[in-house]
């Protein structure tokens, strides 16, 4: 079996060669952690903000959208606690001058002890058979017991370290750990030291005197400093939801795999306000929701877990992650958090502008507590990429490159291809593709074999492809064939939009919420 490392480095490379996603700035070298969406990749990208926005406020009477500018004013950044604590604790190597982040350096070294337990435990899997009791061999095995000790002090330690932000500590655990530079192979570090992530520009020409200001780090303070706007011009009642999809920025040191650590990436969020006391509650059911969300796109039910955080914000009083089981392991995707109404208190604390609800029900007025939900749209899209990819071995030695997307967010939904170009089939083959084209984004195809046109379009997950020929002439029937089980099957030309546009929608994946 190819190990994960491989099939993860061949998706990227897939994702390359058939126009999802590129290296920015690639015939200059490259921008680090900074990515470009190809013509393929678009598409992906915008079916699943479609599914997201859609689900959101199509779905929900009482959530509503807006599209809030990346400047804000500065002191947004002051009232949220970013400019004080948006913060990696950060390590240089004198040798090599790289840079790193302290906490990932102890948390590869984590992960290397992981994999030695697993691979103890792969090794007795293989030797053992059927009769193999995995939870026994973990709490008898010598070795496995002694590496998992060693693994739980070591997690303890760091754990209290990064609660306790004690950057001595930090260091001191990555000297006792004797974790080298892998680029000097030295263990000549300097102290771990505070980096904010915030990106800086200035506004305005230095004559007037340019004021500083950030790239927003996440869309959610553009919609807390509107909700007022919205509560009042939309005549909003408690509780409701405000939704937003937009940029973000922030200066990842340790920035890698592929697009699931980014500079510049894209958030989509929505911050649900609440009466005091009832915040849990709704924590609850967005959690659920949130989750369903996800698996109504069949990617596997296991793929998916909630990791709840045991340290908390100082101002949160829930949260969890939605992690996707990528091939480099379980990744957060989503967060979802009990923000209390800290928030909002801040912004009226540094604006001076008062920031209540008035309960008519209650009679009284107060801040409104918020559930924040927050996903990435590259993680997504890496998560939907990576479960589609298979390569694929067929019956008589031979083989095909396939992604499985949901037909929903497939970025192609259909291929149009005359059998042969002479015979007047292209031009039936085109006018078929007009047609389609009103109600899906159809190709038409006409270049090489049908059988590398097929494979073509399976390398860019196109659930359906169309093949025009001789008989279509005749009796108007074309051949359908479908992607995942490469079936194909007569039908009459007339059908085609009947027949694809329940799987291909999106109110069907939609109406799987409900
Ligand atoms: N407003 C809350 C917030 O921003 P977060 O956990 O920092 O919370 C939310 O980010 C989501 O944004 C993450 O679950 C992840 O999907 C995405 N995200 C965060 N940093 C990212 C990065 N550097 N590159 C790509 N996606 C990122």
């Amino acid at each position: 079996m190819a190990k994960q490392e491989d099939v993860f480095k061949t998706i990227v490379a897939h994702a390359k060669e058939y126009g999802f996603v590129f290296q920015s700035s690639e015939i200059y070298d490259g921008l680090s952690a900074v990515y470009d969406y190809g013509q393929n990749g678009v598409e992906l990208k915008n079916n699943i903000k479609r599914y997201w926005w859609e689900a959101m406020t199509m779905l929900h009477d009482n959530i509503v959208g807006i599209d809030s500018a990346i400047f804000m004013h500065p002191t947004i950044w002051k009232a949220s606690g970013h400019v004080d604590a948006f913060n990696d604790p950060l390590i240089d190597n004198r040798d090599s001058k790289k840079r790193y982040r302290a906490d990932v350096l102890i948390e590869d070294e984590i992960a290397k002890i992981d994999d030695k337990i697993n691979k103890e435990v792969a090794k007795a899997a293989k030797r053992f058979g059927e009769s193999f009791d995995e939870a026994m061999f973990r709490q008898t095995n010598p070795r496995v017991k002694e590496h998992q000790e060693k693994r739980d002090a070591l997690h303890e330690r760091y754990s209290n370290a990064m609660n306790a932000n004690d950057l001595a500590e930090l260091k001191q655990i990555i000297l006792d750990c004797e974790i080298a530079d892998p680029i000097s192979g030295t263990r000549n570090w300097t102290d771990v030291r505070q980096f904010n992530l915030m990106f800086k520009t200035e506004m305005g020409s230095t004559a007037d005197g340019a004021m500083e200001v950030y790239l927003r780090p996440e869309t959610a303070q553009g919609i807390f400093v509107n909700y007022l706007n919205v509560q009042k011009t939309g005549r909003m009642r408690l509780p409701f939801g405000i939704a937003q999809i937009g940029k973000a920025f922030r200066n990842e040191i340790v920035a890698r795999q592929f697009i699931f650590r980014m500079r510049e990436f894209e958030q989509m969020e929505m911050q649900f306000f609440v009466r005091p006391g009832e915040e849990l509650k709704w924590f609850d059911f967005w959690r659920q929701t949130r989750l369903k969300w996800h698996k109504a796109l069949g990617l596997g039910d296991q793929k998916y877990r909630f990791h709840d955080h045991e340290k908390l914000a100082h101002y949160a009083n829930a949260a969890t992650d939605i992690e996707f089981e990528m091939p480099f392991g379980f990744k957060e995707v989503e967060g979802i958090h009990s923000r209390t109404n800290f928030d909002l208190s801040q912004h009226e604390k540094f604006s001076g502008k008062k920031i209540q609800y008035f309960d008519p029900e209650l009679n009284e007025g107060y801040v409104p507590y918020v559930i924040e939900t927050s996903i990435g749209v590259d993680r997504m899209f890496l998560s939907v990429l990576c479960s589609a990819y298979e390569d694929q071995k067929l019956e008589g030695g031979d083989s095909r490159v396939v992604l499985h997307f949901p037909a929903a967010l497939a970025p192609v939904k259909c291929c149009v291809m005359p059998l042969v170009k002479k015979d007047g089939l292209p031009e039936k083959a085109r006018e078929i593709q007009h047609r389609l084209r009103f109600d899906f984004t159809c190709q038409y195809d006409e270049k090489d074999s049908i059988g590398k046109r097929y494979r073509r379009q399976d390398a860019i997950g196109t659930p359906y492809c169309i093949t025009v020929d001789h008989q279509t002439l005749e009796d108007g029937t074309v051949t359908l064939r479908h992607r995942d089980t490469m079936e194909q099957q007569r039908v009459a030309a007339a059908d085609l939009e009947s027949l694809l546009r329940d799987s291909v929608s999106l109110n069907s994946l939609l109406k799987k919420l409900l």
